[in-house]
Protein backbone atom coordinates (compact mmCIF):
# COMPACT_ATOMS: atom_id res chain seq x y z
CA UNK A 1 0.00 0.00 0.00
CA UNK A 2 1.27 3.62 -1.01
CA UNK A 3 1.54 5.80 1.81
CA UNK A 4 -0.10 8.91 2.65
CA UNK A 5 0.74 12.80 2.12
CA UNK A 6 1.20 13.19 5.83
CA UNK A 7 3.83 9.84 6.11
CA UNK A 8 5.60 10.66 2.71
CA UNK A 9 6.39 14.20 4.34
CA UNK A 10 7.80 12.20 7.36
CA UNK A 11 9.75 9.62 5.48
CA UNK A 12 11.58 12.08 3.29
CA UNK A 13 12.14 14.09 6.67
CA UNK A 14 15.43 14.78 8.46
CA UNK A 15 14.13 13.42 11.18
CA UNK A 16 13.78 9.75 9.41
CA UNK A 17 17.03 10.24 8.03
CA UNK A 18 18.55 10.55 11.69
CA UNK A 19 16.75 8.08 13.27
CA UNK A 20 17.60 6.13 10.27
CA UNK A 21 21.78 6.91 10.75
CA UNK A 22 21.74 7.24 14.16
CA UNK A 23 19.74 4.20 15.36
CA UNK A 24 18.62 1.70 12.98
CA UNK A 25 21.70 1.03 11.56
CA UNK A 26 23.99 0.60 14.11
CA UNK A 27 21.63 -1.31 16.15
CA UNK A 28 21.39 -3.62 12.68
CA UNK A 29 24.95 -3.59 12.62
CA UNK A 30 25.47 -4.35 16.47
CA UNK A 31 23.16 -7.70 15.57
CA UNK A 32 24.07 -8.91 12.17
CA UNK A 33 27.57 -6.80 11.14
CA UNK A 34 29.00 -5.57 8.09
CA UNK A 35 28.72 -7.61 4.93
CA UNK A 36 31.72 -9.52 2.99
CA UNK A 37 33.62 -7.63 0.62
CA UNK A 38 32.00 -8.08 -2.58
CA UNK A 39 28.53 -8.65 -0.84
CA UNK A 40 25.30 -8.15 -3.56
CA UNK A 41 22.34 -6.59 -1.21
CA UNK A 42 18.53 -6.24 -2.10
CA UNK A 43 16.80 -3.49 -0.49
CA UNK A 44 12.57 -3.66 -0.17
CA UNK A 45 10.80 -0.27 -0.36
CA UNK A 46 13.77 2.10 -0.76
CA UNK A 47 11.88 5.07 -0.45
CA UNK A 48 14.12 8.17 -1.48
CA UNK A 49 16.92 6.14 -1.24
CA UNK A 50 18.57 6.74 1.99
CA UNK A 51 18.79 3.72 3.23
CA UNK A 52 20.48 1.88 0.21
CA UNK A 53 23.13 4.57 0.36
CA UNK A 54 23.47 3.42 4.53
CA UNK A 55 23.80 0.08 3.01
CA UNK A 56 26.55 0.68 0.76
CA UNK A 57 28.33 2.45 3.14
CA UNK A 58 27.91 1.39 6.26
CA UNK A 59 26.88 -1.90 5.65
CA UNK A 60 29.89 -2.58 2.89
CA UNK A 61 27.63 -3.44 0.04
CA UNK A 62 29.04 -4.01 -3.11
CA UNK A 63 25.92 -3.76 -5.06
CA UNK A 64 22.72 -2.69 -4.13
CA UNK A 65 19.50 -3.60 -6.25
CA UNK A 66 16.06 -1.84 -4.67
CA UNK A 67 12.89 -1.38 -4.99
CA UNK A 68 9.52 0.42 -4.49
CA UNK A 69 6.02 0.13 -5.10
CA UNK A 70 5.85 4.54 -5.73
CA UNK A 71 7.56 5.89 -9.11
CA UNK A 72 7.93 8.82 -7.17
CA UNK A 73 10.44 7.38 -4.71
CA UNK A 74 11.86 5.62 -6.89
CA UNK A 75 12.83 8.93 -9.04
CA UNK A 76 14.01 11.00 -5.57
CA UNK A 77 15.96 7.61 -5.23
CA UNK A 78 17.52 8.19 -8.60
CA UNK A 79 18.44 11.64 -8.32
CA UNK A 80 20.11 10.56 -4.48
CA UNK A 81 22.11 7.84 -6.01
CA UNK A 82 23.06 8.99 -9.53
CA UNK A 83 26.61 8.86 -8.16
CA UNK A 84 27.01 5.49 -7.01
CA UNK A 85 26.41 4.28 -10.42
CA UNK A 86 26.09 0.78 -11.44
CA UNK A 87 26.65 -0.33 -7.91
CA UNK A 88 22.75 0.36 -7.40
CA UNK A 89 20.16 -0.51 -9.68
CA UNK A 90 16.41 0.62 -8.73
CA UNK A 91 13.16 -0.56 -10.42
CA UNK A 92 9.53 0.24 -9.36
CA UNK A 93 7.63 -3.20 -8.29
CA UNK A 94 6.22 -4.92 -6.05
CA UNK A 95 8.38 -6.58 -2.84
CA UNK A 96 5.78 -9.82 -2.79
CA UNK A 97 7.42 -10.94 -6.89
CA UNK A 98 10.55 -9.50 -6.55
CA UNK A 99 11.14 -12.24 -10.17
CA UNK A 100 8.90 -9.75 -11.86
CA UNK A 101 9.93 -6.57 -10.36
CA UNK A 102 13.59 -7.01 -10.37
CA UNK A 103 14.24 -10.45 -12.36
CA UNK A 104 15.71 -11.84 -9.18
CA UNK A 105 16.97 -15.28 -9.15
CA UNK A 106 16.80 -17.31 -6.18
CA UNK A 107 19.81 -17.11 -4.05
CA UNK A 108 20.68 -14.52 -5.59
CA UNK A 109 21.81 -11.76 -2.77
CA UNK A 110 24.10 -11.93 0.32
CA UNK A 111 21.42 -9.83 2.20
CA UNK A 112 18.08 -7.95 2.07
CA UNK A 113 17.10 -4.97 4.06
CA UNK A 114 13.80 -4.27 5.17
CA UNK A 115 13.71 -0.81 6.57
CA UNK A 116 10.00 0.11 7.98
CA UNK A 117 8.06 -2.09 4.67
CA UNK A 118 6.91 -4.94 5.17
CA UNK A 119 3.68 -3.80 7.35
CA UNK A 120 2.35 -1.86 4.18
CA UNK A 121 2.32 -5.02 2.33
CA UNK A 122 -1.20 -6.60 2.19
CA UNK A 123 0.14 -10.91 1.65
CA UNK A 124 3.49 -10.16 3.91
CA UNK A 125 3.78 -13.17 4.54
CA UNK A 126 4.65 -13.77 0.62
CA UNK A 127 7.15 -11.28 0.41
CA UNK A 128 9.05 -12.99 3.16
CA UNK A 129 8.60 -16.22 1.73
CA UNK A 130 10.30 -13.97 -1.63
CA UNK A 131 13.17 -13.14 0.47
CA UNK A 132 14.15 -16.22 1.66
CA UNK A 133 13.64 -17.48 -1.88
CA UNK A 134 16.02 -14.86 -3.19
CA UNK A 135 18.70 -15.41 -0.38
CA UNK A 136 21.36 -17.54 -1.00
CA UNK A 137 21.79 -19.96 1.94
CA UNK A 138 23.77 -18.40 5.11
CA UNK A 139 22.84 -15.06 3.33
CA UNK A 140 21.35 -12.29 5.91
CA UNK A 141 18.00 -10.62 6.17
CA UNK A 142 18.41 -7.13 8.15
CA UNK A 143 14.59 -6.36 9.59
CA UNK A 144 13.21 -3.48 11.59
CA UNK A 145 9.23 -3.48 11.55
CA UNK A 146 6.20 -1.83 12.98
CA UNK A 147 3.71 -4.41 14.41
CA UNK A 148 -0.11 -4.23 14.89
CA UNK A 149 1.21 -2.91 18.20
CA UNK A 150 1.78 0.51 17.06
CA UNK A 151 -0.61 0.44 13.73
CA UNK A 152 -3.34 0.11 16.73
CA UNK A 153 -2.72 3.24 18.16
CA UNK A 154 -4.90 6.73 17.73
CA UNK A 155 -1.68 7.97 16.35
CA UNK A 156 -0.71 5.92 13.59
CA UNK A 157 -4.73 5.41 12.53
CA UNK A 158 -5.33 9.17 12.70
CA UNK A 159 -2.44 9.87 10.51
CA UNK A 160 -1.36 7.16 8.17
CA UNK A 161 -2.80 4.55 5.69
CA UNK A 162 -1.82 1.13 6.38
CA UNK A 163 -3.67 -2.71 5.61
CA UNK A 164 -6.09 -3.30 8.80
CA UNK A 165 -6.06 -6.69 8.02
CA UNK A 166 -3.42 -9.57 8.63
CA UNK A 167 -0.74 -7.21 10.77
CA UNK A 168 1.73 -8.84 13.10
CA UNK A 169 3.30 -8.50 16.20
CA UNK A 170 7.10 -8.72 17.14
CA UNK A 171 5.99 -12.49 17.97
CA UNK A 172 4.45 -13.36 14.85
CA UNK A 173 6.90 -11.64 12.22
CA UNK A 174 9.86 -13.64 14.17
CA UNK A 175 7.79 -16.73 13.88
CA UNK A 176 7.02 -16.32 10.02
CA UNK A 177 10.70 -16.15 9.64
CA UNK A 178 11.75 -18.97 11.20
CA UNK A 179 9.14 -20.86 9.38
CA UNK A 180 10.37 -19.78 6.05
CA UNK A 181 13.75 -20.84 6.90
CA UNK A 182 15.59 -17.62 8.23
CA UNK A 183 16.96 -18.67 11.15
CA UNK A 184 16.65 -15.58 13.83
CA UNK A 185 17.52 -17.31 17.63
CA UNK A 186 17.79 -14.40 19.71
CA UNK A 187 18.63 -12.10 17.45
CA UNK A 188 15.94 -9.64 17.63
CA UNK A 189 15.02 -6.82 20.13
CA UNK A 190 11.70 -5.02 20.25
CA UNK A 191 11.30 -1.29 21.37
CA UNK A 192 8.47 1.06 22.82
CA UNK A 193 6.34 -2.05 24.06
CA UNK A 194 6.77 -4.18 21.35
CA UNK A 195 5.60 -1.00 18.64
CA UNK A 196 8.57 -1.79 16.75
CA UNK A 197 10.52 -5.17 15.94
CA UNK A 198 14.77 -4.86 15.02
CA UNK A 199 16.61 -7.76 13.96
CA UNK A 200 18.64 -10.31 11.57
CA UNK A 201 18.14 -14.14 10.22
CA UNK A 202 20.07 -15.93 8.38
CA UNK A 203 18.82 -17.91 4.98
CA UNK A 204 19.13 -21.84 6.32
CA UNK A 205 20.53 -24.31 3.53
C1 LIG B 1 7.36 3.61 5.55
S1 LIG B 1 8.10 3.76 3.96
C2 LIG B 1 9.78 3.29 4.27
C3 LIG B 1 10.70 3.83 3.22
C4 LIG B 1 12.18 3.61 3.51
N1 LIG B 1 12.50 2.19 3.58
C5 LIG B 1 12.59 4.32 4.79
O1 LIG B 1 12.91 3.64 5.77
O2 LIG B 1 12.61 5.55 4.81
C6 LIG B 1 7.45 2.34 3.10
C7 LIG B 1 7.86 2.29 1.64
O3 LIG B 1 7.41 1.03 1.13
C8 LIG B 1 6.87 1.23 -0.17
N2 LIG B 1 5.94 0.11 -0.42
C9 LIG B 1 4.73 -0.11 0.12
N3 LIG B 1 4.20 -1.27 -0.31
C10 LIG B 1 5.13 -1.81 -1.15
C11 LIG B 1 5.17 -3.01 -1.93
N4 LIG B 1 4.16 -3.88 -1.92
N5 LIG B 1 6.28 -3.24 -2.69
C12 LIG B 1 7.30 -2.35 -2.71
N6 LIG B 1 7.31 -1.20 -1.99
C13 LIG B 1 6.24 -0.93 -1.22
C14 LIG B 1 6.22 2.60 -0.10
O4 LIG B 1 6.03 3.15 -1.39
C15 LIG B 1 7.23 3.36 0.76
O5 LIG B 1 8.23 3.99 -0.02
Amino acid sequence: MLMNRVETILMNSGARRALQRWYEAPALLRLGGQLAPGARALELGCGAGYGTELILERFGADRVDAVDLDPAMVDRARRRLARHGERVRLAVGDVTDLRRALDAADGSYDAVFDFGILHHVDDWQAAVGDVARVLRPGGRFYFDEVTADALATRGYRWLFDHPTQNRFTAAEFVAELERRGLAVGRRWRTRIRGHYVLGVADRVA
